[in-house]
């Protein structure tokens, strides 16, 4: 089965994360791990209720029943993307 089309970087525009300090891991072949102090929002500034929690996944895959949320769909459908740390080009100045 050919890998779910991933849409994170659509998603991620919709979901802000707030309250550093956190880490972000972005897990090999699947989710976006947030850990610390954080808080998710929708497009319109309402926070997801987490329940307490200090660490998530987020889906990067498409492929979650329960988007922005993990579920571990990723496994089924195939998803693979390692994504190695590297360093960014500045950003480039808008006009
Ligand atoms: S990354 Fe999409 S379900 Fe886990």
């Amino acid at each position: 089965m050919a890998p779910a089309t991933p849409f994170y970087a659509i998603q991620m525009t919709s979901v802000s994360i707030e309250r550093m300090p956190s880490k972000i891991i972005i897990n090999a072949n699947g989710s976006i791990r947030v850990e610390g102090e954080f808080e998710i929002t929708d497009a319109d500034g309402q926070a997801f209720g987490l329940g307490g929690r200090t660490a998530i996944g987020l889906c990067r895959c498409g492929s979650s029943e329960n988007k922005p949320f993990c579920d571990g769909s990723h496994r089924k459908v195939g998803f693979q993307s390692v994504c190695p740390a590297r360093d960014l080009p500045p950003p480039v100045p808008k006009p």
